[in-house]
């Protein structure tokens, strides 16, 4: 059975969620209380974080099974590392707070890969929390198209409406010892953080 890391947090959502604008605001309220957190996210920027990108920027062509080996590598690394990796940070008694992790690639990667293989490749232990921030597909693409920037690989309604439901897939039979909050991403940034510190401050994390 998988192993479930204590203080480790992790945020997960659609792209256009506002998972990265949330660990923003999450790690402002543990400086706040003067509480040690480490902030960080996959894709990674290591040498392996920057292969995907490339891979989700269409600068570079693959196939999806190599993807989601590059996303699997690229996680090893960030969990395992022994000079910055998360488990490294957890044993010095650090909280860590990550934008996406195993369970974006069992939404993202089985759309062309199979559940089972994805899973094989995230054989990787729980998060303690997770917070599943749940907006409206329609919310996300319109943030999206907000943005000014390149889209990138996965960004389309069709194709997000297929990652919602695998997100949906990979939080059934989460082991008892997982937190699993959903909230609704379409109330304000307050809001959300709101309820994200509220959790965390019941389980004494903040
Ligand atoms: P991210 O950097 O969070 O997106 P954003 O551009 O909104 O900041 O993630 C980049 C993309 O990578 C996003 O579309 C989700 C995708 N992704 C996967 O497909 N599998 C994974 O395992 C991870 C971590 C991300």
């Amino acid at each position: 059975m998988k192993k479930v890391l204590d203080n480790f947090i992790v945020l997960e959502g659609l792209d256009g969620s506002g998972t990265t604008t949330q660990l923003e605001k999450i790690a402002e309220r543990f400086d706040r209380d003067e509480k040690a957190v480490h902030a960080t996210f996959e894709p990674t920027t290591s040498a392996l974080g920057k292969i995907v990108r490339s891979v989700l920027k269409k600068d570079l062509v693959t196939t999806p099974l190599a993807l989601a080996m590059m996303f699997a590598a690229d996680r090893e690394d960030h969990l395992n590392n022994p000079v910055h990796g998360i488990t490294h940070m957890l044993s010095r008694g650090e909280t860590v707070l990550c934008d996406r992790y195993i369970f974006s690639s069992l939404a993202y990667q089985s759309i062309d890969c199979t559940y089972e293989r994805i899973s094989e490749l995230n054989d990787f232990p729980y998060p303690a929390f997770i917070f599943y921030i749940d907006t409206p597909t329609e919310v996300c693409m319109q943030r999206i198209y907000r943005r000014d920037v390149q889209r990138e690989l996965f960004e389309e309604d069709a194709y997000l409406d297929k990652v919602r439901q695998l997100y949906e897939k990979s939080f059934t039979d989460l082991p008892k010892e997982v937190t699993f909050v959903r909230i609704d991403g379409s109330k304000p940034i307050e809001t959300v953080t709101e309820e994200i510190v509220e959790t965390l401050k019941q389980h004494h994390i903040l």
